[in-house]
């Protein structure tokens, strides 16, 4: 099955009540990990390149990589852009083989993110790729993995949601409902009521970004309201680097560094298969 949009993957997930994770990759470590936990379980995932992955040293062997890996792959695997910062990003995602693009407009007055995210959609849609766009603002630490609040004047309006879906013709919609990016400050306290009016009002896939950090039973409560898709990057990167600390101090440091990376690569299987399971995914 291989190579899918995002459309494709989700429209399963928005009918049967569960959701696909979504993991971002930076290296090949992560990639390996990331695809080869959907060929172990056989369940679809959604490999997210984040945008400063385009401008990283050795970006396009790593870009080919990718792309190559996710072709010898039996499981359905959709390639994304995680957080397209422009339009120009998104079209560089196009061009590089994504099947899927997210436009990130969540930081815009809703009239320029709607303008935005339509300009996207033309393009990605007539090159038969997904897109993906938020409204409302889930909190992001400025490059860092520490430290961040839930606001709840950022958490998606209802109204808005039903506006700008029907506005653009988005494929998936990302929404702010208590979630934030990074290592939480405090206790999370989503906003169940929300996602429950949110996804009465809808009919596209839901997004929940930032999923780190969360208890199993939120995760399990956020499907069951309506979450398809779930972005998980800080807890994976976390895992691995305590995976590699362990192993580096129990060796006093003495380990192969081959050691270390096949450490990492079974770390990121581990994490991935358990998110899957904990998300309720399905075969396709
Ligand atoms: P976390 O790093 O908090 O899991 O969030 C990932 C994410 O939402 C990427 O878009």
């Amino acid at each position: 099955m291989s190579l899918v949009t995002l459309k494709e993957i989700l429209a399963p997930a928005n009918e049967k009540n569960y959701a696909v994770a979504a993991f971002d990759t930076m290296d090949f470590t992560l990639t390996e990990g990331i695809i080869e936990a959907a060929e172990q379980t056989g369940l679809p995932v959604i490999l997210m390149l984040p945008g400063f992955a385009f401008d990283r040293q050795e970006a396009d062997a790593f870009l080919d990589f990718n792309l190559s890996r996710i072709k010898k792959a039996k499981a359905p695997i959709c390639y994304h852009l995680d957080h397209g910062a422009s339009i120009e990003e998104c079209y560089r995602a196009i061009h590089a083989g994504c099947s899927s693009v997210m436009f990130d407009g969540s930081k815009l007055p809703l009239e320029e993110n709607i303008e935005k995210t339509r300009q996207v959609v033309k393009v990605a849609h007539a090159c038969g790729v997904s897109v993906e766009a938020e409204i409302g603002h889930v909190a992001a630490p400025e490059g860092s993995v520490e430290g961040s609040v839930a606001k709840e004047d950022l958490f998606t309006r209802p109204e808005d949601a039903v506006t700008f879906v029907e506005a653009t013709g988005i494929d998936a919609l990302a929404i702010a409902f208590g979630t934030v990016h990074g290592v939480y400050k405090g206790k999370p306290n989503l906003d169940f009521e929300r996602l429950a009016r949110i996804k009465s009002m809808v009919d596209v896939p839901l997004v929940m970004h930032g999923g780190s950090g969360l208890p199993e039973s939120d995760f399990r409560k956020a499907v069951a309201g309506g979450i398809n898709k779930i972005n998980f990057f800080t807890g994976m990167s976390l895992a691995t680097i305590a995976s590699m600390r362990k192993m580096i101090d129990e060796t006093d440091g003495r380990c192969r560094y081959v050691n270390l990376f096949d450490t990492a690569l079974n770390t990121v299987i581990d994490i991935a298969k358990e998110q899957m399971e904990i998300f309720g995914t399905q075969p396709m």
